[in-house]
């Protein structure tokens, strides 16, 4: 069989890992596929010391990978949105295949981008795009293909998992963390993708729609990010027998899908809650399978090169063959998606954690629980806690209310006098 040939656009950590997968593991992985798979050219605007290209063309103009003749399989790796859309469906008009490790560009732009491939014929694949190495959306899109998905809660983002843990076990500065983080090749470009919870919403959107057959709407996403997590927060989470993690969670309800990514309060003894440092994990509940726990690296040159590499294996092995049924890009074919509702954050229902900051004097506990108890809500549990401030706070755990009540609640609190400043405000799931 004549070999196969990918280009590979993006020298970056992914790109390097990508390369120097394919080209160590070359002899394992042709004996796979029944075929050589060769990288024909790459389009790069620096070399990267972590690869050694020398055998391999080097071009600094993307957009020459997309068109040339040669290629079979175009690889995606430089991120962001614009130029990469541009390559993404130059190529697909070239008739190329596509793979691609960018989050951002499918959850955004993936209904366009598979509606073009499907016109000329061609497959996109990312699987790389969500939990790194982790085979995800392989195990939604065929693994659990006969199964209802009732679930998703997953650990999507190494970095913000990262950053919490090192926070958690070593009482370490938020910052400081961080820097470490993009030392490590972790972090995305713009580091605020990973800590505002942007990443995880991308990744989370992806899931989703894989999950429930519904076409990419990022923009549905409620998207809250770990940048106001406090040591305190993480100090009375564990007191009560918590962790903070920050959790993407897609859930099919009788009124639509919840899509939601935040801080995420979960019991110790969870699964989850034992997934630290860059590692990702996914849980999907379904309805035949019940549980499964997906676990693995969310980051890294050669762990998200895997995911990479593995989506030009498949590509590979139909090129040329007579695979007239593909997977469609989404799990479900194309016609078949529905119009689910995406709820509002506001109607998603689920149980919280309230740090109060609250003045030293009689009556405080009264008039807070008054509100709650006016609002149907029902306290699991209440601390106080002692204080060399001039404040004492306060913690409160609520069972399930309907979001709207609550942010209702939480502005009448704040309203108070007896209270300082804002309400911290963690959702709790106990999975
Ligand atoms: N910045 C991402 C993360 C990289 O930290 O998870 C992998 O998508």
């Amino acid at each position: 069989m004549k070999p196969v040939k990918v280009g590979i656009c993006g020298l970056g950590t992914v790109g390097s890992g990508t390369f120097n997968v394919l080209t160590r593991n070359a002899q394992e992985i042709s004996r796979r596929v029944g075929c050589e798979i060769i990288v024909e050219q790459i389009g790069a605007r620096r070399d990267n010391p972590n690869c050694i290209t020398t055998t391999t063309n080097i071009t600094r103009d993307i957009f020459e990978v997309a068109t040339n003749p040669e290629i079979d399989i175009v690889v995606e790796l430089i991120g962001g949105y614009d130029i990469a859309l541009k390559l993404v469906l130059l190529a697909i008009e070239n008739g190329k295949h596509v793979v691609t490790a960018n989050k951002a560009l499918i959850a955004v732009h993936g209904n366009q981008i598979f509606a073009a491939a499907k016109k000329h014929n061609v497959t996109v694949a990312f699987e790389s795009a969500v939990a790194g190495g982790i085979p995800i959306i392989k195990a939604l899109r065929e693994g659990l293909a006969g199964n209802k998905i009732n679930s998703i809660a997953g650990i999507i983002n190494g970095t913000g998992n990262f950053i919490l843990s090192e926070m958690q076990e070593k009482s370490r500065d938020f910052a400081d963390v961080l820097i470490e983080a993009q030392a490590l090749g972790y972090a995305e470009a713009d580091p605020t993708f990973d800590v505002e919870g942007i990443d995880a919403a991308h990744k989370l959107t992806i899931l989703a729609s894989i999950a429930y057959g519904v076409p990419l709407q990022f923009e549905k996403a409620y998207t809250e990010g770990i940048s106001k997590i406090t040591a305190a927060d993480i100090k009375f989470a564990d007191e009560l027998g918590y962790r903070i993690k920050h959790l993407g969670i897609a859930r099919r309800t009788a009124q639509g899908i919840e899509l939601r990514v935040h801080p995420t309060m979960i019991p110790k003894q969870t699964l989850l809650a034992n997934v630290n440092g860059v590692m990702n994990a996914v849980v999907v509940d379904a309805d035949a399978v019940g549980q499964t726990l997906h676990y693995g690296a969310g980051a890294g040159a050669e762990a998200t090169g895997s995911a990479v590499v593995a989506d030009i294996i498949d590509i590979a092995r139909n090129i040329g063959g007579a695979n007239t049924n593909p997977v469609a890009p989404l799990g479900f074919q194309a016609e078949a998606l529905l119009d689910t509702t995406i709820l509002a954050m506001e109607q998603t229902e689920t149980c919280y954690y309230l740090h109060l900051k609250a003045a030293e004097k009689p009556g405080v506990l009264a008039d807070v629980t008054k509100i709650l108890g006016q609002s149907g809500i029902n306290i699991e549990a209440i601390v106080q806690k002692e204080s060399d401030q001039d404040y004492v706070p306060v913690i409160l755990l609520t069972q399930q209310v309907a979001e709207q009540k609550m942010n209702e609640a939480i502005a009448a609190i704040e309203a108070l006098d007896c209270i300082l400043g804002e309400v911290t405000r963690i959702r709790v799931e106990h999975l």
